[in-house]
């Protein structure tokens, strides 16, 4: 793009630009999906700047008319700003403005909410529901009470500090279908308006976007790329990053600088936050030993503590000898800051999930139904039986079976 969006004096050449042409095609209000509008957006952006250049001698002879205009559209989108800036005006709107001049603010504002920031939180893209992020732990995650605790205080405490100086790292590490992926979706839902589909959220999978070890420089370009751009748009981040035990080894070490302390050269006004998850299996196993000893020994899963786990998951993520991950700078130098184990999942749990997978689809269900799905998973280790080995992966197309 020529001319960012955010740029004040960029905005302010956008506006320049507005108050000259007609009512621009974009003032179609919000109810458009949000994709769709950043799409509509970005090409309006292209039109747009080719108008402009058409306009340029029109531009300068406006200028002072348009100042005005500048200080009273910043003042109804940023109320808060309004008072500091001298050029603003003492009466808000409709002040010996001329009827057109109003109409075209309205239009303008319209226009400019319809895709970029206008909220209290002043970016709605960004919602940190944290109400909403607790409730879906608590509700729609089945079984990982220690999971639920961490990322909950690690999340909330990191976007609640005044001047993050770095990333926020958590590594999830437990066996398929512990509900790793689940937890990142929940939180990129409750923490951006979109969810996953984010223009602030990027999922990375290492076997789907960095497949090929031989093209490991290219896909180094890609992912700092990538980071960096998404970083440019939003101020607050999500990044995602599975099957991280198969990330090349120089993959994780471009993410270094990302989770290391920095300096702020530049203070801005906000400073950035993001966030990074890690989700792999390692360690999964070993997290399933220890609970299951613990489950032996007498203790109730609830109280299974993570001075329990964490020692075992550090030792066994370390020694792991067929994945780069153990060793690399983010996990030797501690740049991770919360190793997050999800436990394997028992068939109480199993039934919970089919049971939320009936309730999406909005179907009915039978406690007997919910008994046949969860007694189609294969429960591990032999003798015991308790641990379902693809904990409740895939149930959701098992409810099927049990359709009218
Ligand atoms: C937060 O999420 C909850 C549950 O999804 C929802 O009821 C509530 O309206 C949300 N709050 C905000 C401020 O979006």
């Amino acid at each position: 793009m020529l001319c960012g969006r955010r740029h004040p004096f960029c905005l302010w050449l956008w506006l320049l630009l507005l108050l000259l042409l007609p009512p621009p095609p974009g003032a179609r209000g919000h109810g458009d999906h949000a994709r769709s509008r950043d799409e509509a957006a970005e090409a309006d952006s292209g039109r747009a700047w080719k108008a402009f250049q058409r306009l340029r001698e029109h531009l300068r002879a406006a200028g002072a008319l348009s100042r005005r205009y500048w200080a009273l559209f910043s003042c109804r989108l940023w109320p808060e700003a309004c008072g500091k800036d001298e050029e603003a005006p003492a009466r808000p709107l409709g002040w010996s403005l001329p009827l057109l001049g109003q109409q075209y603010l309205d239009i303008l504002t319209t226009w400019y909410c319809s895709f970029q920031d206008c909220c209290d939180s002043g970016d709605c893209r960004i919602i940190n529901n944290f109400t909403g992020l607790e409730a879906d732990l608590r509700v729609r995650l089945h079984g990982q009470h220690l999971a639920r605790e961490l990322v909950l205080a690690a999340v909330r405490g990191y976007l609640e500090l005044p001047q993050p100086d770095k990333a926020l790292a958590l590594s999830f590490h437990g066996s398929s279908g512990t509900g790793k992926n689940f937890m990142a979706r929940l939180l990129a839902e409750n923490l951006f308006r979109d969810g996953l589909r984010s223009n602030c959220v990027q999922v990375f999978i290492a076997t789907l976007h960095f497949p090929h070890p031989k093209y490991v420089d290219q896909y180094k370009e890609q992912l700092t790329g990538q980071i960096r751009k998404t970083q440019e748009r939003c101020h607050q981040t999500l990044f995602i990053l599975d099957e991280a035990e198969k990330l090349h080894p120089e993959l994780l070490e471009v993410l270094g600088p990302q989770l290391d302390r920095q300096t702020l050269e530049n203070h801005r006004a906000k400073s950035p936050r993001s966030i990074f998850l890690f989700l792999s299996n390692l360690g999964g196993s070993v997290i399933n030993e220890v609970v299951l000893d613990l489950l032996k020994g007498g203790r109730s899963r609830e109280d299974i503590r993570m001075e329990n786990l964490e020692p075992h998951l550090q030792a066994e993520i370390v020694e792991s000898t067929d994945s780069g991950f153990g060793h690399s700078r983010l996990v030797k130098e501690n740049l991770m800051d919360f190793l997050i184990p999800f436990l394997p999942l028992e068939y109480r749990h199993v039934r919970l999930c089919a049971r939320d997978a009936f309730l999406s689809q909005e179907l009915l269900y039978t406690e007997a139904a919910l008994d046949e799905i969860a007694k189609m998973m294969v429960y591990v280790p032999k003798e015991e039986q308790l641990f379902s080995s693809q904990g409740c992966k895939s149930i959701s197309q098992r409810i099927n079976y049990f359709l009218p």
